[in-house]
């Protein structure tokens, strides 16, 4: 546990009515990132963030931005969320297009297309942002495994995507830790998504999650740099 303990707070859960002094509040508090969830109804059954949340998160922060696309088809838009300013980019091996187009198919019907996750996250790092995959609760590591070498970031889901607010899943655990020891061997930063907070994180840093998204815990807190702090004093 003596890496940098990373906070990505999750804009998602922020008053939208006056996002400028959320953004401002959140970066002020000492955020290392902004994360940004992008859906688009169909992958996730909600709508998320879109191009002009991002623009005003842009404009009022100079924090990196990791974007978490929860669209389908997501290498249609690489390009446009680059140049809106997105440094780590993830997207879900679940929303591979041909793989979804099968009727019926869900995450858990094998097996996912590698080549479209592959050239989709190649793009990412051509580009010049931090390539990253997503994965929901119920995809096994062994089905992502030949995308590992080529992420600089994973994104293991403790929910369900789709809804911020949303309880831990437990049931994670297993898989997160395979995945810490996964991290070392590939040099990809392990993030979670999801439920987290300072009674969770302490048990996902000792599986050797550094990186943590965290949403609804956070923006019900009076006094933003309190809820860092504690978040961050948990892990020790
Ligand atoms: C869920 C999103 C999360 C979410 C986090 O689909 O990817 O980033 O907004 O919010 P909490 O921490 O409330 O689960
Ligand atoms: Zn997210």
């Amino acid at each position: 546990m003596n890496r940098p303990i990373i906070i990505l707070p999750s804009i998602l859960c922020a008053n939208h009515g006056i996002l400028a002094e959320e953004t401002k509040k959140i970066t002020q508090a000492g955020a290392d990132y902004i994360h940004i969830d992008v859906m688009d109804g169909s992958f996730v059954p909600n709508f998320g963030c879109g191009t002009e949340i991002i623009k005003c998160v842009k404009k009022h922060s100079p924090l990196p931005l990791d974007v978490h696309l929860m669209i389908q088809d997501p290498a249609r838009h690489i390009r446009l969320f680059r140049d809106l300013g997105a440094d780590i980019i993830s997207i879900h091996p679940e929303a591979d297009v041909e793989h979804t187009k099968k009727s019926g198919c869900d995450s858990q019907c094998p097996p996912l297309q590698y080549e479209y996750t592959a050239n989709a996250l190649a793009e990412i790092r051509a580009l010049g942002a931090i390539p990253g995959i997503a994965i929901n609760p119920s995809t096994t590591v062994e089905a992502i495994k030949d995308l590992l070498p080529l992420c600089g970031h994973v994104l293991a889901m403790t929910v369900n995507p789709g809804y911020g607010g949303q309880a831990f899943m437990p049931e994670t655990l297993d898989k997160i830790e395979t995945l810490g020891a996964l991290s070392h061997q590939y040099g990809f930063t392990l993030c979670v998504d999801g439920g987290i907070n300072k009674n969770n994180i302490k048990k996902l840093a000792l599986r050797g999650v550094t990186s943590f998204v965290v949403g609804s815990a956070l923006f019900a807190q009076d006094d933003y740099a309190v809820g860092i702090k504690q978040l961050k004093e948990s892990i020790y």
